[in-house]
């Protein structure tokens, strides 16, 4: 057995012996990797009613809270615009326009406030980016709630609904910062969208893992064998240093051995 073989066989072993499969049912292994291949992005411009109800709405936020976390430090938070908000988001959005450009004419203000009435449900995603009593970096709270984002995006399609991000530069301006309450040490980061579906856009190409994946090259056999992912070439196992120069390649390690041979398992 190689180190990663239960990982690797999982999955087969899971397809081979699932009743569900047989039936032409998706196992839920299968529907759930299908999930992500049909998540797209849906902007809020072509989201319809009827939109998420507040148990759905609850399970979108219940979905985002699954997200990975260090420090357990709950980075970021989300604020729903309701019906009743909207119209305060549409001033928002007119007032950042003509923090940017002050000489906006009243057809772009209105384009500006009508933004805030599309999509039915819709949220603004907040990220913290300090804390007094922590040090987790801004990266690790950006990542964080880049997962909450998509275990939320990936629920809105699960239930049913299209979804989308939406972002630009009016989450920077004063009026947006104001209405929402974001502090000093926040930022604002994206708007989620979510609703039905009234014009689907045409799938894009999604990269292969070929462009990707790299895989750490192996020093010890540099010039004559790397371990890659490229093309024709198929990921290795990590690998060893065999004593002669005339046996310098790559060799898969086995179960408790290190990468100088010598054993790992644990000593009970
Ligand atoms: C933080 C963030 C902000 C985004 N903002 C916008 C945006 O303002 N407008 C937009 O059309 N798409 C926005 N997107 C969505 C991307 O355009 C979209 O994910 C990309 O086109 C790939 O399409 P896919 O999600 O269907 O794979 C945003 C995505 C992220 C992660």
């Amino acid at each position: 057995m190689t180190p990663c073989s239960h990982v690797v066989h999982r999955g087969a072993d899971h397809d081979q012996r699932s009743p569900m499969k047989h039936h032409g049912v998706l196992s839920a292994t299968e529907s759930t990797l299908e999930l992500m291949r049909l998540r797209r992005q849906t902007s809020p411009k072509r989201l319809a009613s009827p939109g998420p109800s507040e148990v759905q709405v609850r399970a979108l936020f219940e979905a985002a809270a699954q997200a990975p976390d260090h420090g357990r430090i709950l980075p970021w938070r989300f604020v729903q615009v309701g019906c009743e908000g909207r119209s305060q988001l549409g001033e928002a959005f007119a007032c950042a326009l003509l923090e940017r450009d002050p000489d906006a004419t009243q057809t772009q203000l209105q384009e500006a406030r009508d933004k805030a009435r599309r999509a039915p449900f819709l949220a603004l995603a907040i990220v913290r980016l300090e804390d007094v009593h922590t040090q987790i970096p801004a990266v690790e709270r950006y990542v964080s709630l880049g997962c909450a984002l998509q275990n939320m995006l990936l629920a809105a399609h699960a239930l049913g609904f299209g979804a989308g991000l939406v972002s630009g530069q009016a989450l920077h301006s004063h009026a947006l910062r104001e209405l929402f309450a974001i502090e000093s040490a926040e930022q604002a980061v994206c708007f989620i969208a979510v609703g039905t579906v009234a014009k689907a856009k045409a799938a894009r190409q999604r990269p292969t893992p070929g462009e990707i994946v790299s895989m750490l090259a192996c020093h010890a056999c540099a010039g004559s064998a790397t371990l890659g992912v490229g093309p024709g070439t198929s990921p290795e196992l990590p690998c060893q240093l065999l004593p002669t120069s005339a046996e310098r390649r790559c060799q898969p390690l086995l179960p408790g051995e290190d990468v100088r041979g010598s054993s790992t398992a644990p000593a009970d």
